[in-house]
């Protein structure tokens, strides 16, 4: 009742929210604001023109005097209403008096945390995704903040690399729907609303696709590969209106990314007639010196900005250089215009010139890490835990009657569920697991070891510099603290194993061990937590692990021996809560896969939209695949459990013969055919069987969230527009090719579901 009612309230404030939001102010329509763009560029020095283009940090003490000067156009990393307005107030004083935009890295909310953003992903749930970006853009510009850094839509295969954790996953169709879903909720309708950010789709393009999975590391894809890959996300965030985009730190067949101008202007600009502007990422100008493909940083300068980098992060060489790249007749005038051009007209979308003050003190305090705000971030939470394994229906546990163990590192911890990237997000603030699960069962009957320790292995986090995730405050609370004072040894984890029923284990990484420069070698579980778990369950108790990282880790032992397992990743502020919901069946598992899990990192790159290769699946030797592994990933694609099982019949194919210009409908009917109410997510794959490339084995190309009672069933139902089924052909030019595609509505990327076949005739 409670709950409800809490339920209630939040809607309602959200709703006036939403209406606060209608009122806000509309930009200067596309025509004017050109015009004004016009007036400003006549009165602009070269100097002040080269100022628009520069972005360095704001937490300085010099940033204000830059502002005053007109030597910077954005500033990254301040933050608060009061310094915000602050410097504000100095960019007013300059000649001119054009607004900053203040940059920062709202990855996965700004104070209230949400999931990381593969766990987002995890969700299948763009329409909460939006809603948490909203809220997280709504705090954010409370404190001051215009633009974010976000979202991340870079497709990554290998979970070695440690900002797989940052984006949606492996698959162009889930990457898309997630960066649409984001863009639209950061943005809003109307990025001049004081309560919408900026976003920035990054880093275009292909940096997840690093060699070795080591970060910054120089990456090799074939045009087609990138674009049925690896652009369709940003394209899908261009699409959705994102004002910006961030340029990649790595080399991308031979080019730096920074100074890609295939990409950058050839694709991005002309093919998609992209018209906000993009920024290099940190140092990635200056970066191309080391790169080898500029002499100098001069050159660098010029090979980015010619290449369609127009605003310059962190190194000053725009700053430095352009002027003199200008005078010595090396780089157009007429670049360094259409560049501010870009810049300004961001600027005054975003309603800058307009409402330069759109925060203070009053609304920062009002706005941010509200209720209604972790209401959000404790469904989204819910949604993203993927259940892999549940023997004998060991979960839900029940709240009654039974003494539970919690036992691990990560049980009592409150800053490693925010992950990385915390924006300012606050330890203080989070919900440990132990603490929700403690708030759901009778006093007394939760025990608590935290077994070994895992809070050296923190020393890897990677420091301010460029804005990540802070070294957590250490501020646990008292309460917690106390609770700390669990053993930290396995014998004595053992020993409360042992006093209770069942047994609930948190593992996984420290935070600080994925994101940015954050490679691993190894997936195993960092320190000793691998005796703890192997010690606890030979107690014989039933055990249930909840893993919390930040990419799938090598499990096999425990995917044998463990009875049931959740994966968790960082769930954010509301993480105790929504995990206790899910292990106690109030909230019902939903979460899929948004990458295939590995067995083991030999087999990785493992994704399941893969060619066929001349010698697919056997047992036979002479076909892909190892010696000594399987080749198929341990959960697909996809998997997920639930606490309920779903049958899936009957699919029917409405439109057996379609034209490339016409429209594929199916159905198939999914029924709920255990005892508990549940949701599942339908995905539509599609295969095409001749191509003029080899086609790949499988392709996401719908999927659903459908919640079905006990018994119930219901007709799922997807429309694709063929055109979407095709692909490029040797030329580079995109057909649906006339034939034969098989079609399967299923549960994941590796079961037969309901399957069937269509046919794409030529007219
Ligand atoms: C990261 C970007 C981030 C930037 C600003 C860089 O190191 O690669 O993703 O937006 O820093 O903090």
């Amino acid at each position: 009742m409670i709950c409800f009612s809490f339920r209630r309230t939040a809607v309602a404030v959200m709703l006036l929210a939403a209406c606060a939001a209608l009122a806000a102010p509309q930009p200067p329509n596309n025509q004017e604001i050109e015009r004004r763009i016009d007036a400003l560029l006549r009165q602009m020095t070269l100097q002040e023109k080269i100022g628009q283009l520069v972005q360095y940090n704001g937490d300085t003490p010099e940033a204000a005097a830059q502002a005053k000067a007109g030597r910077v156009g954005s500033l990254l990393n301040a933050t608060g209403a009061d310094r915000i307005t602050e410097l504000q107030r100095a960019a007013e004083q300059s000649r001119l008096k054009i607004p900053l935009i203040f940059g920062y890295d709202v990855i996965h909310g700004y104070r209230t945390i949400f999931p990381v953003p593969l766990a987002g992903a995890a969700s299948f749930d763009p329409t909460l995704v939006e809603q948490s970006e909203r809220v997280a853009a709504k705090e954010a510009t409370a404190a001051g903040v215009k633009w974010t850094f976000a979202p991340m839509v870079d497709i990554a295969r290998d979970p070695r690399w440690g900002r797989i954790v940052e984006g949606a996953g492996e698959d162009p169709y889930l990457g898309s729907a997630m960066a649409a879903a984001r863009v639209r909720g950061f943005q809003g309708t109307n990025m001049a609303d004081p309560q919408s950010l900026v976003a920035c789709a990054k880093h275009f393009v292909g940096y997840g696709a690093a060699e070795g999975g080591r970060d910054y590391n120089s990456t090799e894809i074939p045009e087609d590969t990138l674009r049925e890959i690896y652009l369709p996300p940003f394209h899908a965030a261009v699409q959705a209106g994102a004002g910006t985009l961030m340029s990649g730190f790595q080399d991308l067949n031979d080019v730096p990314a920074s100074a890609n101008y295939h990409t950058l202007t050839e694709i991005l600009r002309k093919e998609w007639h992209f018209d906000g502007f993009v920024v290099s990422d940190y140092d990635s100008i200056h970066e191309l010196v080391p790169h080898g493909i500029a002499a100098d940083d001069q050159q660098a300068a010029l090979q980015a900005l010619t290449a369609g980098v127009e605003m310059d992060m962190a190194d000053g060489l725009y700053e430095k250089y352009l002027a003199e790249l200008v005078q010595s007749r090396k780089l157009p005038m007429s670049t360094v215009d259409e560049a501010v051009r870009r810049v300004l007209r961001i600027k005054f979308r975003a309603g800058l010139f307009e409402r330069p003050f759109y925060t203070n003190a009053a609304r920062e305090r009002s706005d941010i890490l509200t209720p209604e705000n972790r209401q959000v971030a404790r469904r989204l939470a819910e949604e993203s835990l993927v259940l892999l394994k549940n023997d004998n229906h060991l979960l839900p546990l029940p709240k009654n009657g039974k003494r539970i163990a919690v036992i691990g590192p990560l049980a009592s911890d409150q800053a490693n569920q925010l992950g990385s990237w915390v924006g300012r997000g606050q330890a203080a603030d989070v919900i440990s697991p132990l603490q929700g699960i403690e708030a759901q069962m009778p006093q007394g009957s939760v025990l608590h070891a935290r077994g070994v320790d895992i809070s050296s292995l923190q020393a890897q986090e990677v420091s301010g510099a460029t804005g990540a995730a802070p070294a957590p405050t250490g501020a646990t609370g008292a309460a917690a603290a106390e609770r700390e004072n669990g053993p930290a040894t396995i014998e004595g984890a053992v020993q409360v194993a042992q006093q209770a029923d069942v047994v609930v284990m948190f593992l996984g990484e420290p935070a600080g061990m994925t994101g940015e420069a954050s490679s691993r070698a190894f997936l195993d579980f960092p320190g000793k937590q691998e005796q703890l778990l192997e010690a606890v369950v030979a107690t014989g108790k039933p055990v249930v692990l909840v893993l919390e990282s930040g990419r799938p880790l090598d499990i096999r032992w425990a995917a044998e021996h463990v009875p049931a397992i959740i994966q968790a990743w960082y769930p954010g502020t509301e993480a105790g809560n929504a995990i206790a919901d899910v292990l106690f069946g109030d909230a019902s598992p939903s979460g899929r896969m948004p990458i295939s899990w590995p067995r083991s990192v030999g087999q990785i790159p493992v994704y399941y939209n893969h060619k066929s290769t001349g010698r697919p699946s056997s047992n036979d030797r002479w076909h892909t695949g190892y010696l000594d592994e399987s080749k198929e990933p341990l959960f697909a694609f996809g998997f997920g459990l639930s606490y309920t099982t779903f049958s899936y019949s009957n699919l029917r194919v409405l439109s057996p013969q379609v034209t490339a210009a016409g429209t594929l409908r199916v159905e198939a009917t999914v029924q709920n055919t255990g005892q508990l109410a549940g949701t599942e997510v339908a995905q539509l794959y599609v295969h095409d069987r001749v191509a003029p490339r080899s086609p790949r084995v499988r392709e996401l190309q719908g999927f659903q969230r459908v919640t079905l009672q006990p018994g119930e069933s219901k007709s799922v139902d997807f429309t694709v527009n063929a055109h979407d089924l095709g692909s490029f052909d040797t030329n580079m030019r995109w057909v649906v090719p006339p034939g034969t595609f098989d079609v399967w509505i299923t549960p994941n990327a590796a079961a037969e579901g309901a399957a069937g076949t269509f046919q794409v005739v030529a007219k």
